[in-house]
């Protein structure tokens, strides 16, 4: 019994979602249906992951029907001055009609006719990044509102100084503001904003990604032994706890199945996660490696 969230459509949206970032082939797909038969109906993909192929046969291979599921993927950067051919594209790749959810990945654009790397780089080391801003490739974006493609859009890896520029300029406010989430890294200025605008916010990264170093700290330990669930079920009932989605990622069977368990934090213990960030001096996050100044 995830938890389930409105979104500002009026949809509604599991709060709890499988992420597939760095899973790649079988083993992405083995992920997705361990997933949906442990009980995720929330999966998340992306067309620069390069799973999408795979993960749409996982999804049409569970037999679930699509209307019990919510798939989100996302615009990457070189498709920014086309959304409908990316989005097509990507509807073709995953095998569906539509998508209930549609991101733009970063809010930042780089040439389609760039090489192919997740950041395509020029010959001289530096971006390949255009002149385009996040304001018109969102505004291309509100088009498919209109069509039977996506159910929803919203966007990822935005600040709140970008989102308010965003929000000055736009009709549709997005339903989904997806950001890198974890203890090390709350952004509860950002979260709250959000909630003062109806943006639902999820969380990539919720057990602070490879390695998940996050899950040895004491305080995380002591509340897992206190309600005798694990530490990453502490992260996620977090997560919850602060009304925003996490999007736990995993390859093994028996870590996806018990990362779908959570449990109701006490307010004190709640905020005593969101102050670890303070006190470790850790602030570990993936985002910066990616080499976009992210936070301005
Ligand atoms: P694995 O795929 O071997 O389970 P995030 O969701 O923050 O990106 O974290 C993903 C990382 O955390 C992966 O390295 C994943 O490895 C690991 N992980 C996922 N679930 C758990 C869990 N319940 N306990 C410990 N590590 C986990």
């Amino acid at each position: 019994n995830t938890p389930i969230f409105n979104l500002n459509t009026s949809a509604k949206i599991p709060g709890i979602g499988f992420g597939t970032w760095q899973s790649t082939d079988q083993e992405a797909y083995d992920a997705v249906i361990s997933a949906i038969k442990a009980g995720y109906r929330h999966i998340d993909t992306a067309h620069v992951y390069g799973n999408e192929s795979i993960i749409g046969k996982a999804i049409k291979d569970s037999g679930i029907p699509r209307n019990e599921l919510f798939v989100t993927t996302k615009l990457w950067a070189t498709d920014c001055l086309n959304p409908k051919e990316a989005l097509k594209g990507s509807l073709e790749r995953l095998g569906l009609d539509y998508v209930d959810l549609y991101l733009m990945h970063w809010p930042v654009a780089m040439n389609p006719n760039g090489n192919n790397k997740m950041f395509p780089t020029k010959d001289d080391g530096s971006r390949d990044i255009i002149d385009r801003t996040y304001i018109d490739t969102y505004k291309d974006m509100e088009k498919l509102l209109n069509t039977n493609m996506t159910k929803a859009i919203g966007i990822s890896n935005f600040t709140i100084n970008k989102l308010q520029n965003l929000l000055n300029e736009i009709t549709n406010i997005p339903a989904v503001l997806q950001i890198e989430l974890h203890p090390y890294l709350p952004q509860q200025e950002l979260v709250d904003f959000c909630s003062s605008k109806g943006i639902i916010v999820e969380g990539y990264s919720p057990l602070g990604s490879t390695g998940a170093p996050i899950l040895k700290e004491q305080i995380l330990v002591k509340l897992a032994d206190k309600y005798n669930v694990s530490p990453a079920n502490i992260c996620i009932s977090w997560a919850i706890w602060r009304k925003t989605i996490p999007l736990p990622k995993s390859t093994n069977p028996s870590r996806i199945a018990s990362n779908l368990k959570y449990i109701n934090l006490s307010d004190e213990d709640g905020k005593s996660i969101s102050e670890l960030y303070k006190t470790t001096g850790i602030h570990r996050y993936v985002s910066p490696q990616w080499g976009v100044q992210i936070f301005d």
